[in-house]
């Protein structure tokens, strides 16, 4: 298992920084929420890149800071999350024969899964990226049997399927960059929407099929998960922020800052999807408290609908052009977009399946109420993802007590993979 030292969880939204200090409580086997902060996010850009990394060290700074004051830590190591949106991702097969044993069908044993997996991670990347994670899709034993682990089963042979994600260097980098400069230790980078899912995705619902779809202010990333495993990622570049310009561009009042945010608030305040008083007026006031201008609520909520469900078609479109949506049960929604009240029912109504809304869940005080919001899910994915330590990919699983840390076996393998 990695270490169970407490860390900050880091999600550089393009809205909102997020900072969760988590501890491990080995008792009960859970996550503890120590502290949490967050601060208004400036210097990503609308596809999660860091736009200016002198500047966001010193805002990240503040956050991280302010988050370990109130946990009454000093000097946490940080984990953070990258955005999906330059990544490339890859399908990989590592077939191996087994060898019978004295005539009988032979058995897998750890070499054999480390062959296949080596065999499968035998892929050409570009040379400016790094591979960030790998994921297993399947194991099938004799081309027929689908199996979790397939240690000890009995077979001729063995094939791994395998997710692999490569990253462009310079994207960790700057992350990287950006908690040093803030006087941080960098501990991990993992990618959000894997993350995120280990705390939105039940086991059934992976198991059976589902998307876990995470609206944020600029992007909506997605995940598809198919008999137990994420097998694609996707995104749009669309989220809650484009609801907002929505209603400004409806309001027909200039954009500044002020206007953005007045219009922001406005929107979390009515945000109910659901036309109840129609003529009711929501009016947008100026910074000097007058009147500026006025939809009524019908077409308020007409212009929020008209976005979100232009997100969902093209969360939608993306799927079924992979041929991804028969097997799909149910969908999941996290993320601060996800709290439009009615968005579940808006959802249903395009993917024609079971919708939910996920939180962190994190039991506790007070503090825990404000973190169990679907925007905080990525937050708490990330820390969750850290504490999985070996169980984190199931492609290592499999080496459990082979003696050696795991995470050197990780990086040997990392270390194979071919730059073309
Ligand atoms: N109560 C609410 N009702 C509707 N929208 C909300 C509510 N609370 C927050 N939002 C919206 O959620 C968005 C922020 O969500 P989140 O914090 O998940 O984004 P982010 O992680 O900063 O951005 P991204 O993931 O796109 O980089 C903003 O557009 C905000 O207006
Ligand atoms: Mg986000």
């Amino acid at each position: 298992m990695a270490g169970r030292n407490t860390i900050v969880a880091v999600d550089l939204g393009s809205s909102e920084i997020k900072a969760l200090v988590c501890g491990f409580d080995e008792d009960n086997a859970r996550i503890t929420v120590r502290g949490y902060h967050k601060g208004e996010s400036l210097y990503i850009d609308e596809k999660g890149r860091i736009t200016d990394v002198n500047s966001l060290a010193l805002s990240l700074g503040t956050v991280i800071h302010e988050a370990c004051n109130i946990a009454g830590v000093s000097s946490p190591c940080v984990v953070c999350g990258l955005p999906i949106t330059d990544i490339n991702q890859y399908h990989s097969t590592g077939p191996i024969s087994i060898p019978p044993e004295k005539g009988a069908p032979g058995q897998v044993k750890r070499e054999h899964i480390r062959q296949a997996i080596e065999t499968a991670q035998n892929i050409r990347y570009p040379g400016d990226h790094e591979i960030i994670d790998i994921l297993v899709e399947d194991y099938i034993i004799d081309n027929s049997k689908r199996v979790q682990n397939p240690l000890d089963m009995p077979g001729s042979r063995l094939d791994v399927n395998l997710l692999i994600c490569s990253a462009p260097s310079s994207s960790i980098m700057v992350v990287r960059k950006c908690i040093e400069k803030a006087g941080f230790f960098c501990e991990d980078i993992f990618l959000n929407p894997i993350a995120a899912g280990t705390v939105a995705v039940s086991s059934y619902a992976r198991e059976k099929g589902c998307v876990h779809i995470d609206m944020g202010a600029s992007l909506t990333t997605f995940s598809v998960y198919q008999k137990g495993s994420i097998i694609y990622m996707g995104s749009v570049p669309e989220g809650g922020k484009f609801v907002t310009s929505d209603l400004l561009a409806a309001y027909r009042v200039p954009s500044s800052y002020n206007t953005l945010s007045a219009v922001d608030m406005l929107k979390k305040r009515y945000n109910k999807l659901k036309i109840d008083k129609a003529n009711e007026e929501i009016v947008l006031q100026s910074v000097s408290g007058q009147a500026e201008a006025s939809l009524t609520r019908e077409q308020f909520v007409t212009v929020m609908v008209d976005r979100l469900d232009e997100i969902f078609e093209e969360v939608d479109n993306d799927i079924k052009k992979n041929r991804l949506l028969e097997e799909v049960d149910e969908v999941i929604l996290s993320g601060g977009t996800a709290r439009f009240a009615g968005i579940t029912e808006l959802c249903r109504k395009r993917f024609g399946k079971p919708v939910s809304v996920a939180t962190p869940w994190v039991t506790g005080d007070d503090m825990m109420a404000e973190i169990n919001v679907p925007e905080f899910v990525t937050a708490y994915g990330l820390a969750n993802y850290y504490y999985l330590g070996d169980e984190r990919s199931k492609a290592f699983r499999s080496y459990e007590n082979e003696g050696g840390t795991l995470r050197n076996v990780i990086r040997d393998i990392f270390g194979k993979f071919k730059r073309g």
